[in-house]
């Protein structure tokens, strides 16, 4: 019999852990990984590259609607690509971070990607990370988690990550674009982030990698 397609949900706020968990649940059960803010970040990179102004939603939903997107897997993980370019750093770069929770914010663009996640599932069994796989994309999987962990902890990663990349950041910056982001991610009308209906809540500050790894491992096992 053929095996059932299985989505594993792993929501929370930014820097808690999500990428470093889902890509490490997907590797250890071969399933393939997606980061669902890649999205989001790749309608804003399109925006910007086109001269669209962020804030405009109209200028974005155009773009967005313009572009050519093809999806397809990647060393384990489903990427994709705009009018032919494969964006990566791209998507982590200032302008992108700085924008892309007020592009998460317009309607159209939310539909956009909810579709196009849904689709992935033709490639076959997922970890999707994000903040409304469980209550949004994926609201019927038995497989839903939500990752958090104190704000300080949080903002002490991130800024950690930022440094070892060279980048020059002050830790109180990076606090306060978290909080801002928590903030926006939180409070907008569509599609805010929840801990959905049945979702496993963890707690990660003390916790390592491995740690939630295992939990979720252990969880997804128990469950099949
Ligand atoms: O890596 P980090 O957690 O900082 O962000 P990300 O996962 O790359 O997501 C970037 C932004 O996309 C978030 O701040 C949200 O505004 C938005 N996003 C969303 O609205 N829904 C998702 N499922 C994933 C991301
Ligand atoms: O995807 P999200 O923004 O939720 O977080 P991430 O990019 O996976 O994790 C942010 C940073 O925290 C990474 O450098 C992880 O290695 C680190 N981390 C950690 O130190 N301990 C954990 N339990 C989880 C993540």
């Amino acid at each position: 019999m053929l095996e059932q397609v299985k989505t594993i949900a792993v929501d929370g706020p930014s820097a808690s852990g999500k990428s470093s968990v889902s890509k490490g649940v997907a590797a250890e059960l071969g399933f393939i990984y997606v980061d669902s803010g890649a999205l989001y970040r790749g309608v804003t990179w399109q925006a910007i590259r086109k001269g669209a102004d962020p804030q405009d939603a109209k200028a974005v939903v155009d773009a967005m609607h313009a572009a050519d997107w093809h999806f397809f897997v990647q060393d384990g993980a489903a990427i994709f690509s705009i009018d032919g370019d494969v964006p990566v750093q791209e998507l982590r770069e200032k302008d992108v971070r700085e924008a892309v929770a007020d592009v998460a914010v317009i309607p159209e663009v939310r539909t956009f990607v909810v579709e196009s996640l849904r689709t992935l599932k033709n490639f076959g069994s997922l970890v999707m990370e994000g903040r409304d796989i469980g209550s949004v994309v994926f609201p019927d999987s038995p497989y839903k988690f939500y990752l958090d962990a104190d704000p300080e902890e949080r903002a002490m990663r991130r800024y950690r990550e930022l440094v070892a990349a060279g980048e020059d950041e002050k830790a109180h910056e990076v606090m306060e674009s978290l909080k801002k982001r928590d903030q926006i991610d939180s409070t907008r009308k569509t599609d805010p982030l929840v801990v959905a209906p049945g979702a496993h809540k963890i707690d990660s500050t003390s916790m390592t990698l491995d740690e939630v790894i295992e939990t979720i491992v252990g969880a997804v096992k128990g469950n099949s």
